[in-house]
């Protein structure tokens, strides 16, 4: 059955309004695609018949849903590299020396997909500050999909995702094997919390943080929203902190906030007149 263009308006609008993510009529194939796979896990006919429920009484159990099918997830370990470089030659150092014993030094991974990110800051420190008492830096994970989050805390992954980015060092150092997946050891992962959190929802306050990872989201939303997510990031942020985006994302929607500061072979952002 073809999707009527009413049903591919109303997901467009939804994910729009729940997560600040803009699916143009180019997307049209991502939304068939994507509530294809969610129809025949809820035993559905068609996409059609997706998004006649969720508009009718099972609005409050289909909506998230359909809004999570629509997030795309794709993340690998130490993706991009050099910001983990920058992180364990510069910012932790750095910050550390900047702060007093008693004073943990705050890391968010603010839409951490299904764990890569955090848990490759986590073998970081491990690896290379192995001496720091625990609780000396905390790491945040956060996304707005609870599906995805669940992975996160599963830490559980497949051969394909620890062949993308994991060092084998690091692989036999902090993985088991289990079954055709490998599990990450239980001290890295409680070296990270994970909740959730809607870097669109205009009433919740953003966590303090002095390390923002902010990556490879902005670029599913659009120049209102992202201004709006960049001011809050810059309030929440460290006057001293750092934020890092993916290689495609910029802080042009907010030209005042924050400067671009070269660290070795990548870029990040730090408040702009700090208060
Ligand atoms: C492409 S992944 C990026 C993962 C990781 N940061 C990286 O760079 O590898 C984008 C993530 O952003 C999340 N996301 C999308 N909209 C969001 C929102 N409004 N609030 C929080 N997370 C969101 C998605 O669920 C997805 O897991």
């Amino acid at each position: 059955m073809i999707t009527s263009s009413a049903s591919l308006d109303y997901v467009r609008e939804l994910v729009y309004q729940r997560a600040g993510i803009v699916l143009g009529v180019d997307k049209n194939y991502l939304i068939e695609a994507r509530l294809a796979t969610l129809a025949r896990e809820l035993k559905l006919a068609s996409v059609e018949e997706v998004v006649t429920a969720a508009r009718g009484e099972q609005a409050r159990k289909l909506n998230p849903r359909i809004v999570e099918a629509l997030t795309t997830n794709e993340t690998t370990f130490f993706r991009d590299v050099h910001p983990f470089n920058a992180l364990r030659d510069h910012v932790i150092p750095g910050l550390l020396a900047a702060r007093s014993a008693t004073e943990p030094l705050r890391i968010w991974s603010a839409a951490c997909s299904t764990g890569q990110e955090p848990y490759s800051i986590a073998m970081l420190l491990k690896t290379h500050f192995p001496s720091l008492p625990s609780g000396r830096v905390k790491i945040l994970g956060t996304d707005v999909a609870e599906s995805i989050l669940a992975r996160a805390r599963e830490a559980r992954y497949r051969q394909l995702e620890i062949n993308r980015g994991l060092p084998a060092a690091l692989m036999v150092k902090f993985f088991e094997r289990d079954g055709t997946d490998w599990t990450l050891e239980s001290g890295i992962r409680s070296m990270v919390e994970f909740n959730q959190f809607n870097l669109v929802t205009p009433s919740t306050p953003f966590p303090q943080a002095d390390i923002v990872f902010l990556r490879n989201v902005l670029i599913y939303f659009d120049e209102a929203t992202r201004g709006g997510v960049l001011r809050r990031v810059r309030a929440a942020l460290a006057p001293d902190g750092y934020l890092f985006l993916g290689c495609a994302e910029t802080t042009a929607s907010v030209p005042d906030m924050f400067e671009r500061v070269h660290i070795g072979s990548t870029v990040c952002h730090r408040p702009r007149n700090p208060a």
